[in-house]
Protein backbone atom coordinates (compact mmCIF):
# COMPACT_ATOMS: atom_id res chain seq x y z
CA UNK A 1 0.00 0.00 0.00
CA UNK A 2 0.84 1.09 -0.17
CA UNK A 3 1.10 4.12 0.36
CA UNK A 4 -1.67 6.92 -0.05
CA UNK A 5 -3.49 4.95 2.30
CA UNK A 6 -4.30 6.03 5.74
CA UNK A 7 -6.75 9.20 5.84
CA UNK A 8 -5.28 11.96 7.64
CA UNK A 9 -6.79 12.77 11.28
CA UNK A 10 -7.16 16.63 12.37
CA UNK A 11 -4.68 19.15 13.59
CA UNK A 12 -5.89 22.27 15.09
CA UNK A 13 -8.20 23.12 11.96
CA UNK A 14 -11.23 20.57 13.13
CA UNK A 15 -11.73 23.32 16.27
CA UNK A 16 -11.41 26.14 14.14
CA UNK A 17 -14.62 25.81 12.39
CA UNK A 18 -15.68 28.20 14.84
CA UNK A 19 -18.96 30.37 15.17
CA UNK A 20 -22.05 29.99 17.08
CA UNK A 21 -24.27 28.82 14.66
CA UNK A 22 -21.93 25.88 13.61
CA UNK A 23 -21.60 24.83 17.26
CA UNK A 24 -25.60 24.74 18.05
CA UNK A 25 -25.74 22.82 14.79
CA UNK A 26 -23.56 20.61 15.93
CA UNK A 27 -24.97 20.11 19.45
CA UNK A 28 -28.01 19.57 18.01
CA UNK A 29 -27.08 17.13 15.68
CA UNK A 30 -24.73 15.33 18.28
CA UNK A 31 -28.00 15.06 20.98
CA UNK A 32 -30.12 13.47 17.93
CA UNK A 33 -26.87 11.09 17.33
CA UNK A 34 -26.50 9.98 21.26
CA UNK A 35 -29.91 9.59 21.50
CA UNK A 36 -29.97 7.07 18.32
CA UNK A 37 -26.94 5.89 19.56
CA UNK A 38 -28.75 5.23 22.76
CA UNK A 39 -31.89 3.11 21.29
CA UNK A 40 -29.58 0.72 19.02
CA UNK A 41 -27.93 -0.06 22.11
CA UNK A 42 -31.14 -1.10 23.95
CA UNK A 43 -32.51 -3.18 21.01
CA UNK A 44 -28.67 -5.15 20.35
CA UNK A 45 -28.24 -8.47 22.04
CA UNK A 46 -24.45 -7.04 21.85
CA UNK A 47 -23.37 -4.45 23.85
CA UNK A 48 -21.40 -1.81 21.79
CA UNK A 49 -18.03 -1.27 22.39
CA UNK A 50 -16.42 0.93 25.02
CA UNK A 51 -16.04 4.60 24.20
CA UNK A 52 -12.79 6.64 24.44
CA UNK A 53 -14.59 9.98 26.48
CA UNK A 54 -13.74 13.11 24.20
CA UNK A 55 -15.61 16.46 23.78
CA UNK A 56 -19.26 16.93 22.69
CA UNK A 57 -19.35 17.72 18.96
CA UNK A 58 -15.84 17.25 18.31
CA UNK A 59 -15.31 13.85 20.17
CA UNK A 60 -11.55 13.01 20.28
CA UNK A 61 -10.12 15.27 17.86
CA UNK A 62 -8.46 17.03 20.00
CA UNK A 63 -6.38 13.76 21.44
CA UNK A 64 -5.32 12.70 17.99
CA UNK A 65 -3.79 16.17 16.58
CA UNK A 66 -0.14 14.80 16.58
CA UNK A 67 -0.87 13.13 13.30
CA UNK A 68 0.47 9.33 14.34
CA UNK A 69 -2.81 8.09 15.29
CA UNK A 70 -1.55 4.30 15.29
CA UNK A 71 0.20 5.08 18.68
CA UNK A 72 -2.34 7.09 20.18
CA UNK A 73 -4.98 4.30 19.75
CA UNK A 74 -2.16 1.87 20.44
CA UNK A 75 -2.20 3.81 23.96
CA UNK A 76 -5.80 3.77 24.19
CA UNK A 77 -6.17 -0.02 23.69
CA UNK A 78 -4.11 -0.56 27.28
CA UNK A 79 -7.14 1.41 29.09
CA UNK A 80 -9.88 0.44 27.06
CA UNK A 81 -9.22 -2.90 25.43
CA UNK A 82 -8.62 -4.07 22.23
CA UNK A 83 -11.45 -2.87 20.90
CA UNK A 84 -13.30 0.42 21.30
CA UNK A 85 -14.94 3.27 19.71
CA UNK A 86 -14.10 6.72 19.08
CA UNK A 87 -15.68 9.93 17.77
CA UNK A 88 -14.30 12.08 15.19
CA UNK A 89 -16.46 15.04 14.65
CA UNK A 90 -20.21 13.64 14.14
CA UNK A 91 -18.80 10.38 12.96
CA UNK A 92 -18.01 7.23 14.90
CA UNK A 93 -15.16 4.88 14.45
CA UNK A 94 -14.26 1.66 15.57
CA UNK A 95 -10.70 1.02 16.20
CA UNK A 96 -9.47 -2.48 16.43
CA UNK A 97 -5.87 -3.18 17.98
CA UNK A 98 -5.08 -7.06 18.28
CA UNK A 99 -4.52 -9.94 15.74
CA UNK A 100 -7.76 -11.66 16.71
CA UNK A 101 -10.53 -8.77 16.22
CA UNK A 102 -8.30 -7.33 13.04
CA UNK A 103 -8.61 -10.66 11.24
CA UNK A 104 -12.21 -11.05 12.37
CA UNK A 105 -13.07 -7.53 10.43
CA UNK A 106 -10.33 -8.73 7.59
CA UNK A 107 -11.15 -12.13 6.79
CA UNK A 108 -14.47 -13.52 8.44
CA UNK A 109 -16.52 -10.28 8.40
CA UNK A 110 -15.32 -8.88 5.33
CA UNK A 111 -18.86 -8.90 3.29
CA UNK A 112 -20.04 -6.71 6.24
CA UNK A 113 -17.27 -3.96 5.85
CA UNK A 114 -16.20 -4.07 1.95
CA UNK A 115 -16.43 -0.52 1.31
CA UNK A 116 -14.12 2.28 2.30
CA UNK A 117 -14.61 5.83 3.22
CA UNK A 118 -12.75 8.52 2.11
CA UNK A 119 -11.64 11.89 3.16
CA UNK A 120 -12.12 14.58 0.86
CA UNK A 121 -8.19 15.00 0.03
CA UNK A 122 -8.38 11.19 -0.98
CA UNK A 123 -11.84 11.32 -2.86
CA UNK A 124 -9.77 13.79 -5.14
CA UNK A 125 -6.53 12.19 -5.13
CA UNK A 126 -8.25 9.01 -6.02
CA UNK A 127 -10.57 10.25 -8.14
CA UNK A 128 -13.23 8.84 -6.56
CA UNK A 129 -12.26 5.89 -5.74
CA UNK A 130 -10.28 4.88 -8.96
CA UNK A 131 -7.74 2.93 -7.90
CA UNK A 132 -7.52 -0.98 -6.50
CA UNK A 133 -6.44 0.28 -2.80
CA UNK A 134 -8.80 2.22 -2.34
CA UNK A 135 -12.20 1.05 -4.66
CA UNK A 136 -14.96 -0.97 -3.38
CA UNK A 137 -15.57 -4.28 -3.49
CA UNK A 138 -17.31 -4.55 -7.02
CA UNK A 139 -16.69 -5.58 -11.09
CA UNK A 140 -14.32 -2.31 -11.58
CA UNK A 141 -12.20 -3.71 -7.96
CA UNK A 142 -11.91 -7.47 -9.58
CA UNK A 143 -10.96 -6.48 -13.39
CA UNK A 144 -8.13 -4.19 -11.96
CA UNK A 145 -6.93 -6.42 -9.69
CA UNK A 146 -6.98 -9.37 -11.84
CA UNK A 147 -4.84 -6.96 -14.76
CA UNK A 148 -2.15 -5.70 -11.79
CA UNK A 149 -1.40 -9.09 -10.81
CA UNK A 150 -1.46 -11.00 -14.12
CA UNK A 151 1.00 -8.41 -15.79
CA UNK A 152 2.97 -6.91 -12.82
CA UNK A 153 2.52 -8.39 -9.13
CA UNK A 154 1.70 -12.15 -9.74
CA UNK A 155 4.08 -14.44 -9.18
CA UNK A 156 4.32 -15.28 -13.12
CA UNK A 157 4.49 -11.59 -13.59
CA UNK A 158 7.66 -11.24 -11.03
CA UNK A 159 9.47 -13.86 -12.88
CA UNK A 160 9.00 -11.59 -15.87
CA UNK A 161 10.21 -8.64 -14.48
CA UNK A 162 13.41 -10.51 -12.64
CA UNK A 163 15.67 -8.57 -14.87
CA UNK A 164 14.77 -5.13 -13.75
CA UNK A 165 15.09 -6.03 -9.93
CA UNK A 166 18.39 -7.30 -10.55
CA UNK A 167 19.42 -4.13 -12.49
CA UNK A 168 18.11 -1.97 -9.47
CA UNK A 169 20.61 -3.87 -6.75
CA UNK A 170 23.88 -3.72 -9.81
CA UNK A 171 22.88 0.47 -9.70
CA UNK A 172 22.75 0.85 -6.11
CA UNK A 173 25.47 -0.85 -5.53
CA UNK A 174 27.17 1.19 -8.45
CA UNK A 175 26.25 4.45 -7.54
CA UNK A 176 27.71 3.78 -3.77
CA UNK A 177 31.05 2.45 -4.72
CA UNK A 178 30.73 5.89 -7.02
CA UNK A 179 30.56 7.68 -3.76
CA UNK A 180 33.01 6.55 -2.02
CA UNK A 181 35.80 6.57 -4.57
CA UNK A 182 34.79 10.62 -4.76
CA UNK A 183 35.00 10.90 -1.32
CA UNK A 184 35.48 7.67 1.12
CA UNK A 185 34.74 9.18 4.68
CA UNK A 186 31.23 11.01 3.76
CA UNK A 187 28.54 9.43 5.09
CA UNK A 188 26.37 7.85 2.30
CA UNK A 189 22.34 8.52 1.80
CA UNK A 190 21.00 5.20 0.67
CA UNK A 191 17.73 6.74 0.31
CA UNK A 192 18.32 9.04 -2.33
CA UNK A 193 19.83 5.67 -4.57
CA UNK A 194 17.35 3.71 -3.58
CA UNK A 195 14.16 5.92 -4.36
CA UNK A 196 15.74 6.63 -7.97
CA UNK A 197 15.85 3.50 -8.95
CA UNK A 198 12.97 1.95 -7.27
CA UNK A 199 11.33 4.50 -9.23
CA UNK A 200 13.33 3.07 -12.89
CA UNK A 201 11.81 0.06 -12.01
CA UNK A 202 8.07 0.96 -11.11
CA UNK A 203 8.25 2.91 -14.95
CA UNK A 204 9.70 -0.30 -16.37
CA UNK A 205 6.90 -2.40 -14.99
CA UNK A 206 3.92 -0.65 -15.06
CA UNK A 207 5.12 1.72 -18.75
CA UNK A 208 7.57 -0.15 -19.81
CA UNK A 209 10.37 2.47 -20.01
CA UNK A 210 12.62 3.95 -17.66
CA UNK A 211 12.33 7.72 -18.51
CA UNK A 212 14.69 10.09 -17.71
CA UNK A 213 12.60 12.92 -18.24
CA UNK A 214 9.05 14.43 -20.03
CA UNK A 215 8.02 16.92 -21.99
CA UNK A 216 4.62 18.12 -20.60
CA UNK A 217 3.06 19.91 -23.12
CA UNK A 218 0.69 22.10 -20.07
CA UNK A 219 3.22 23.41 -18.38
CA UNK A 220 5.30 23.82 -21.45
CA UNK A 221 8.38 22.67 -19.92
CA UNK A 222 10.32 19.25 -19.72
CA UNK A 223 10.06 17.12 -16.15
CA UNK A 224 13.59 16.22 -14.86
CA UNK A 225 12.94 12.28 -13.05
CA UNK A 226 13.76 14.47 -9.88
CA UNK A 227 10.85 16.31 -10.80
CA UNK A 228 8.75 13.59 -11.70
CA UNK A 229 9.13 11.81 -8.48
CA UNK A 230 7.75 14.85 -6.57
CA UNK A 231 4.61 15.38 -8.99
CA UNK A 232 3.57 11.40 -8.97
CA UNK A 233 5.04 10.10 -5.34
CA UNK A 234 5.88 12.85 -2.87
CA UNK A 235 3.01 15.60 -3.34
CA UNK A 236 -0.16 12.94 -3.37
CA UNK A 237 1.78 11.38 -0.45
CA UNK A 238 1.49 15.09 1.18
CA UNK A 239 -1.96 15.78 -0.12
CA UNK A 240 -3.39 12.25 0.99
CA UNK A 241 -2.96 13.66 4.91
CA UNK A 242 -4.12 17.13 4.47
CA UNK A 243 -6.95 17.46 6.42
CA UNK A 244 -10.63 19.03 5.76
CA UNK A 245 -12.45 19.69 9.07
CA UNK A 246 -15.55 19.09 6.96
CA UNK A 247 -14.72 15.72 6.78
CA UNK A 248 -15.71 15.80 10.71
CA UNK A 249 -18.81 17.45 10.05
CA UNK A 250 -20.27 16.27 7.16
CA UNK A 251 -23.19 18.27 7.69
CA UNK A 252 -21.22 21.34 7.31
CA UNK A 253 -19.82 20.02 3.29
CA UNK A 254 -21.73 23.03 1.98
CA UNK A 255 -19.33 25.33 3.59
CA UNK A 256 -16.58 26.26 0.63
CA UNK A 257 -12.84 25.24 2.03
CA UNK A 258 -11.13 26.92 -1.06
CA UNK A 259 -7.76 27.46 -0.17
CA UNK A 260 -7.79 23.46 0.64
CA UNK A 261 -9.26 22.31 -2.32
CA UNK A 262 -7.67 24.36 -4.52
CA UNK A 263 -4.53 23.04 -2.76
CA UNK A 264 -5.59 19.20 -3.50
CA UNK A 265 -6.79 20.24 -7.26
CA UNK A 266 -3.63 21.77 -8.22
CA UNK A 267 -1.91 18.75 -6.84
CA UNK A 268 -4.48 16.63 -9.09
CA UNK A 269 -4.01 18.40 -12.41
CA UNK A 270 -0.07 18.40 -12.13
CA UNK A 271 -0.22 14.66 -11.40
CA UNK A 272 -3.01 14.33 -14.21
CA UNK A 273 -0.66 16.51 -17.25
CA UNK A 274 2.68 14.93 -16.12
CA UNK A 275 0.96 10.85 -16.34
CA UNK A 276 -1.23 11.79 -19.27
CA UNK A 277 2.44 12.69 -20.85
CA UNK A 278 3.73 9.24 -19.87
CA UNK A 279 0.73 7.50 -20.75
CA UNK A 280 0.45 9.29 -24.31
CA UNK A 281 4.43 8.73 -24.91
CA UNK A 282 3.95 4.79 -24.46
CA UNK A 283 0.39 4.76 -26.06
CA UNK A 284 2.02 5.69 -29.15
CA UNK A 285 4.87 3.26 -28.69
CA UNK A 286 1.94 0.63 -28.50
CA UNK A 287 0.30 1.52 -31.89
CA UNK A 288 3.11 1.56 -33.60
CA UNK A 289 2.90 -2.42 -32.72
CA UNK A 290 5.83 -2.81 -30.11
CA UNK A 291 4.78 -4.30 -27.29
CA UNK A 292 6.49 -5.03 -23.97
CA UNK A 293 5.41 -6.78 -21.18
CA UNK A 294 3.91 -4.29 -18.61
CA UNK A 295 0.85 -3.34 -16.76
CA UNK A 296 0.15 -0.85 -19.47
CA UNK A 297 0.60 -2.69 -22.38
CA UNK A 298 -1.64 -5.12 -20.43
CA UNK A 299 -4.38 -2.58 -19.91
CA UNK A 300 -4.31 -0.99 -23.14
CA UNK A 301 -4.83 -4.52 -24.67
CA UNK A 302 -7.41 -6.09 -22.15
CA UNK A 303 -8.96 -3.29 -20.23
CA UNK A 304 -10.87 -2.26 -22.90
CA UNK A 305 -14.12 -1.24 -20.50
CA UNK A 306 -11.59 1.00 -18.78
CA UNK A 307 -12.27 4.51 -19.33
CA UNK A 308 -9.07 6.80 -20.23
CA UNK A 309 -9.18 8.51 -16.58
CA UNK A 310 -9.32 4.64 -14.53
CA UNK A 311 -6.24 3.87 -16.70
CA UNK A 312 -4.34 6.79 -15.83
CA UNK A 313 -5.05 6.07 -12.17
CA UNK A 314 -4.35 2.67 -12.01
CA UNK A 315 -0.56 3.56 -13.32
CA UNK A 316 0.02 6.67 -11.19
CA UNK A 317 -1.37 3.96 -8.29
CA UNK A 318 1.00 0.74 -9.21
CA UNK A 319 4.50 3.70 -9.73
CA UNK A 320 3.64 5.38 -6.37
CA UNK A 321 2.96 1.88 -4.86
CA UNK A 322 6.29 0.40 -5.82
CA UNK A 323 8.40 3.89 -4.89
CA UNK A 324 7.22 4.05 -1.14
CA UNK A 325 6.62 1.23 1.31
CA UNK A 326 9.85 -0.75 -0.11
CA UNK A 327 11.68 2.01 0.45
CA UNK A 328 11.05 2.12 4.07
CA UNK A 329 11.10 -1.21 4.55
CA UNK A 330 14.44 -1.38 3.47
CA UNK A 331 15.51 1.85 4.89
CA UNK A 332 14.23 0.63 7.87
CA UNK A 333 16.32 -2.72 8.17
CA UNK A 334 19.62 -1.21 7.23
CA UNK A 335 19.27 1.28 9.90
CA UNK A 336 18.80 -1.82 12.93
CA UNK A 337 21.44 -4.07 11.00
CA UNK A 338 23.67 -1.04 10.89
CA UNK A 339 22.71 -0.07 14.42
CA UNK A 340 24.00 -3.23 15.44
CA UNK A 341 26.62 -5.15 14.11
CA UNK A 342 26.54 -8.19 16.09
CA UNK A 343 23.32 -8.82 13.81
CA UNK A 344 24.77 -7.61 10.64
CA UNK A 345 27.77 -9.72 11.14
CA UNK A 346 25.76 -12.24 11.46
CA UNK A 347 23.88 -11.75 8.13
CA UNK A 348 27.03 -11.29 6.61
CA UNK A 349 28.71 -15.17 7.40
CA UNK A 350 25.05 -16.88 6.11
CA UNK A 351 25.48 -14.87 2.62
CA UNK A 352 29.18 -15.96 2.86
CA UNK A 353 27.96 -19.62 3.62
CA UNK A 354 25.50 -19.64 0.85
CA UNK A 355 27.15 -17.87 -1.51
CA UNK A 356 30.93 -18.22 -1.15
CA UNK A 357 32.57 -15.72 -3.30
CA UNK A 358 29.76 -15.27 -6.04
CA UNK A 359 27.02 -12.44 -6.18
CA UNK A 360 24.10 -13.09 -3.70
CA UNK A 361 20.82 -13.76 -6.06
CA UNK A 362 17.93 -14.33 -5.58
CA UNK A 363 17.92 -18.38 -6.51
CA UNK A 364 19.62 -17.84 -2.76
CA UNK A 365 17.03 -16.20 -0.58
CA UNK A 366 15.19 -19.32 0.16
CA UNK A 367 18.47 -20.44 2.17
CA UNK A 368 18.92 -17.50 3.90
CA UNK A 369 16.04 -17.37 6.47
CA UNK A 370 18.42 -15.22 8.93
CA UNK A 371 17.47 -12.62 6.09
CA UNK A 372 13.87 -13.42 5.58
CA UNK A 373 13.33 -12.51 9.86
CA UNK A 374 15.38 -9.71 9.38
CA UNK A 375 12.75 -8.38 6.65
CA UNK A 376 9.89 -9.67 8.51
CA UNK A 377 11.25 -8.11 11.95
CA UNK A 378 11.41 -4.95 10.17
CA UNK A 379 7.67 -5.23 8.58
CA UNK A 380 6.63 -5.72 12.73
CA UNK A 381 8.23 -3.30 14.54
CA UNK A 382 8.14 -0.76 11.40
CA UNK A 383 5.15 -1.28 9.58
CA UNK A 384 5.08 0.88 6.65
CA UNK A 385 1.31 1.10 6.50
CA UNK A 386 0.43 1.43 10.33
CA UNK A 387 -3.65 1.71 10.01
CA UNK A 388 -5.33 0.24 6.85
CA UNK A 389 -7.35 2.15 4.90
CA UNK A 390 -10.27 3.76 6.57
CA UNK A 391 -13.23 0.94 6.07
CA UNK A 392 -17.22 1.37 6.44
CA UNK A 393 -19.36 -0.87 7.71
CA UNK A 394 -22.56 -1.03 5.46
CA UNK A 395 -24.62 -3.18 7.44
CA UNK A 396 -24.75 -4.10 10.81
CA UNK A 397 -22.40 -6.64 12.28
CA UNK A 398 -20.57 -7.90 14.97
CA UNK A 399 -16.92 -7.89 16.00
CA UNK A 400 -14.74 -8.94 19.05
CA UNK A 401 -18.27 -9.80 20.89
CA UNK A 402 -19.59 -6.38 20.37
CA UNK A 403 -22.34 -4.85 18.59
CA UNK A 404 -20.91 -2.96 15.03
CA UNK A 405 -23.65 -0.56 13.47
CA UNK A 406 -23.90 -0.02 10.05
CA UNK A 407 -22.73 3.90 9.39
CA UNK A 408 -19.42 2.85 11.76
CA UNK A 409 -15.83 3.76 10.22
CA UNK A 410 -13.36 0.75 11.17
CA UNK A 411 -9.34 1.25 11.84
CA UNK A 412 -7.71 -1.34 11.65
CA UNK A 413 -4.17 -0.58 13.62
CA UNK A 414 -1.96 -2.65 12.15
CA UNK A 415 0.85 -1.01 14.46
CA UNK A 416 -1.06 -2.35 17.91
CA UNK A 417 -1.37 -5.80 16.19
CA UNK A 418 2.54 -6.26 15.23
CA UNK A 419 3.03 -5.16 18.84
CA UNK A 420 0.83 -6.99 20.89
CA UNK A 421 2.19 -8.04 24.10
CA UNK A 422 0.72 -11.41 24.20
CA UNK A 423 1.66 -12.17 20.74
CA UNK A 424 4.85 -10.86 20.37
CA UNK A 425 7.31 -11.35 23.34
CA UNK A 426 9.53 -7.65 24.04
CA UNK A 427 7.72 -6.01 20.99
CA UNK A 428 9.73 -3.20 21.66
CA UNK A 429 13.06 -4.92 20.85
CA UNK A 430 14.19 -5.58 16.67
CA UNK A 431 14.99 -9.09 17.39
CA UNK A 432 14.43 -11.25 13.74
CA UNK A 433 15.99 -14.33 16.00
CA UNK A 434 12.58 -14.44 17.15
CA UNK A 435 11.00 -15.60 13.35
CA UNK A 436 13.71 -18.43 14.08
CA UNK A 437 12.36 -20.58 16.71
CA UNK A 438 11.12 -23.02 14.10
CA UNK A 439 6.94 -22.14 14.41
CA UNK A 440 7.57 -20.02 11.20
CA UNK A 441 8.23 -21.39 7.58
CA UNK A 442 11.10 -18.64 6.30
CA UNK A 443 9.00 -18.11 3.13
CA UNK A 444 5.74 -17.11 4.49
CA UNK A 445 4.92 -13.98 3.56
CA UNK A 446 2.78 -13.13 5.88
CA UNK A 447 4.46 -13.67 9.63
CA UNK A 448 3.11 -10.21 10.77
CA UNK A 449 0.03 -7.97 9.73
CA UNK A 450 2.06 -5.35 7.80
CA UNK A 451 0.08 -6.88 4.65
CA UNK A 452 -3.34 -6.83 5.56
CA UNK A 453 -4.97 -10.47 5.32
CA UNK A 454 -8.04 -11.56 3.82
CA UNK A 455 -9.12 -10.89 0.07
CA UNK A 456 -7.42 -6.96 0.34
CA UNK A 457 -4.58 -8.58 1.75
CA UNK A 458 -1.52 -7.01 -0.12
CA UNK A 459 -1.08 -7.00 -4.00
CA UNK A 460 2.29 -6.39 -3.87
CA UNK A 461 3.50 -8.52 -0.92
CA UNK A 462 5.50 -10.40 -3.05
CA UNK A 463 7.40 -7.72 -5.17
CA UNK A 464 8.43 -5.97 -1.94
CA UNK A 465 9.86 -8.90 -0.15
CA UNK A 466 12.05 -9.75 -3.35
CA UNK A 467 13.20 -6.32 -3.85
CA UNK A 468 14.07 -5.58 -0.24
CA UNK A 469 15.42 -8.84 0.60
CA UNK A 470 17.99 -9.01 -2.32
CA UNK A 471 18.84 -5.27 -1.86
CA UNK A 472 19.50 -5.92 2.05
CA UNK A 473 21.53 -8.84 1.32
CA UNK A 474 23.36 -7.50 -1.32
CA UNK A 475 24.71 -4.37 0.76
CA UNK A 476 25.49 -6.23 3.65
CA UNK A 477 27.41 -8.87 1.29
CA UNK A 478 29.63 -5.22 -0.31
CA UNK A 479 29.90 -3.19 2.32
CA UNK A 480 30.27 -3.15 5.87
CA UNK A 481 27.87 -0.05 7.71
CA UNK A 482 28.20 1.91 10.07
CA UNK A 483 25.84 4.49 12.27
CA UNK A 484 27.30 8.14 11.32
CA UNK A 485 27.73 10.42 13.91
CA UNK A 486 24.35 11.45 15.98
CA UNK A 487 22.16 8.77 13.70
CA UNK A 488 22.07 6.26 16.70
CA UNK A 489 18.69 7.94 18.06
CA UNK A 490 17.52 9.23 14.63
CA UNK A 491 14.19 7.41 14.62
CA UNK A 492 11.49 9.55 14.57
CA UNK A 493 8.98 9.05 11.68
CA UNK A 494 7.01 10.88 8.66
CA UNK A 495 4.10 11.26 7.01
CA UNK A 496 1.58 8.27 6.39
CA UNK A 497 4.24 4.99 5.64
CA UNK A 498 6.17 5.69 8.82
CA UNK A 499 9.40 6.62 6.71
CA UNK A 500 12.14 7.64 8.81
CA UNK A 501 12.18 11.27 9.58
CA UNK A 502 15.80 11.78 8.86
CA UNK A 503 17.15 9.41 5.77
CA UNK A 504 19.95 7.06 7.38
CA UNK A 505 23.09 8.45 7.05
CA UNK A 506 26.01 5.53 7.13
CA UNK A 507 29.34 5.22 6.49
CA UNK A 508 30.40 2.37 4.79
CA UNK A 509 33.35 -0.08 3.94
CA UNK A 510 33.68 -1.77 0.73
CA UNK A 511 34.29 -6.16 2.19
CA UNK A 512 37.14 -6.72 0.24
C1 LIG B 1 6.49 -3.52 2.49
C2 LIG B 1 5.70 -3.08 1.57
C3 LIG B 1 4.21 -3.07 1.65
C4 LIG B 1 3.35 -3.14 2.71
C5 LIG B 1 3.69 -3.26 4.18
C6 LIG B 1 1.99 -3.09 2.19
C7 LIG B 1 0.84 -3.15 2.96
C8 LIG B 1 -0.43 -3.13 2.45
C9 LIG B 1 -1.64 -3.13 3.25
C10 LIG B 1 -1.69 -3.14 4.77
C11 LIG B 1 -2.67 -3.11 2.41
C12 LIG B 1 -4.13 -2.94 2.76
C13 LIG B 1 -4.90 -4.12 2.97
C14 LIG B 1 -6.33 -3.75 3.32
O1 LIG B 1 -6.89 -2.77 2.87
O2 LIG B 1 -6.86 -4.50 4.08
C15 LIG B 1 -2.16 -3.12 1.06
C16 LIG B 1 -2.94 -3.16 -0.06
C17 LIG B 1 -2.42 -3.11 -1.32
N1 LIG B 1 -1.09 -3.04 -1.69
FE1 LIG B 1 0.48 -3.10 -0.44
N2 LIG B 1 2.06 -2.98 0.83
C18 LIG B 1 3.38 -2.98 0.45
C19 LIG B 1 3.89 -2.92 -0.82
C20 LIG B 1 3.13 -2.88 -1.95
C21 LIG B 1 3.65 -2.80 -3.29
C22 LIG B 1 5.14 -2.79 -3.64
C23 LIG B 1 2.59 -2.75 -4.13
C24 LIG B 1 2.54 -2.64 -5.61
C25 LIG B 1 3.47 -2.25 -6.37
C26 LIG B 1 1.39 -2.83 -3.32
C27 LIG B 1 0.11 -2.85 -3.82
C28 LIG B 1 -1.02 -2.97 -3.05
C29 LIG B 1 -2.36 -3.02 -3.61
C30 LIG B 1 -2.74 -2.98 -5.08
C31 LIG B 1 -3.24 -3.13 -2.52
C32 LIG B 1 -4.75 -3.26 -2.58
C33 LIG B 1 -5.16 -4.71 -2.53
C34 LIG B 1 -6.65 -4.91 -2.51
O3 LIG B 1 -7.37 -4.00 -2.11
O4 LIG B 1 -7.07 -5.98 -2.92
N3 LIG B 1 1.76 -2.91 -2.01
N4 LIG B 1 -0.78 -3.13 1.12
Amino acid sequence: MEAIIVPAFPVGTAVAVGGPAVALCGLSLWFIRAYVDDRRRKSSKHPLPPEVPGLPVIGNLLQLKEKKPHKTFAKWAETYGPIYSIKTGANKMVVLNSNDVAKEAMVTKYSSISTRKLSKALNILTADKSIIAMSDYGEFYKMAKRHVLNSTLGTHAQKQHRGHRDMLVENTSNQLHASLSENPLQAVNLRKIFLFELFSLALKEVLGEDVESIYVEEFGTTFSKEELIKVIVHDPMEGAIEVDWRDFFPYLGWIPNKSFERKIQQMDHRREFVMKALIKQQRKRFESGKEISCYLDCLLSEATTFTERQILMLIWEALIETSDTTLVTTEWAMYELTKDPEKQDRLYRDIQNVCGANKVTEENLCQLPYLSAIFHETLRKHSPVPVVPLRYVHEDTELGGYNIPAGTEIAINIYACNMEKKVWENPEQWNPERFLDGKHDHMELHKTAAFGSGKRVCAGALQAMLISCITIASLVQEFEWGLADGEKDNVDTLRLTNQKLHPLQAIIKPRN
